[in-house]
């Protein structure tokens, strides 16, 4: 069965296009077949767009599976002087992001697959609406590799649905050693921050 997050979809091309409407900045963003949420922008991923902290001014900012590009691009656009790691498994999604900031004129957006950001780099931020529907051990596994990746007083912001165990997600971070607060919570969404436990 084909899934959104096949590293090479599998269905024929069929691109259409998708607004991104905010208060601060509107995108027509392309979107196609085998990749997440095609006909419309996630409202999860709306919520953590209209209620999410504002994202770092410089540095290295992780969108970690960005899909078509819809957070990558809006924190593109919101922090210009930061470098945006938009990161997917789906080869389709990176292509789709590429063009994506291509068209809207965004030059500091890097589409990159897990393996190719360098491992050296670290985020001031990581923002996601993860990929929950790989399953429990993927989600903890893929999370706790990126989010040791955070720069100390970095700071990451998942949005995850209450019936997609967004609230057992929330205490697996604490027991990982992150402080995490429930920023937001809508239609069943919640807008999760996590930060480092720092040792008195
Ligand atoms: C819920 S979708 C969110 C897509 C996009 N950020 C949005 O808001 O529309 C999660 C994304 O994670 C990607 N993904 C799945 N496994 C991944 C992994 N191991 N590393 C990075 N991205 C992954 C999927 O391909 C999918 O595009």
């Amino acid at each position: 069965m084909p899934h959104y997050f096949d590293p090479e979809p599998s269905a024929a091309s069929d691109r259409r296009s998708v607004t991104l409407a905010l208060p601060d900045l509107s995108l027509e963003l392309a979107t196609d077949r085998g990749v997440f949420s095609r006909t419309a922008i996630d409202p999860g991923t709306k919520l953590l767009l209209l209620e999410g902290p504002p994202p770092p001014a410089e540095g290295d900012v992780l969108d970690l599976g960005c899909g078509y590009g819809p957070i990558a691009l809006t924190l593109a656009r919101r922090s210009p002087a930061a470098t945006i790691w938009a990161v997917d498994v789906n080869r389709r999604a990176l292509a789709l992001v590429e063009d994506n900031a291509a068209s809207a004129g965004i030059d500091n957006v890097r589409p990159a697959t897990p393996d190719d950001v360098p491992p050296e780099v670290r985020f001031a931020a990581i923002w996601s609406n993860p990929p929950v529907r790989v399953g429990k051990e993927q989600v903890h596994a893929m999370l706790r590799a990126w989010l040791r990746r955070l720069e100390p007083e970095g700071a990451a912001c998942l949005v995850v649905h209450k019936h997609l165990g967004a609230d057992s997600l929330a205490r697996w971070l604490a027991g990982e050693g992150f402080a995490t607060h429930r920023l937001r919570s809508r239609m069943g969404y919640r807008l999760l921050e996590a930060r480092r436990e720092t040792t008195a």
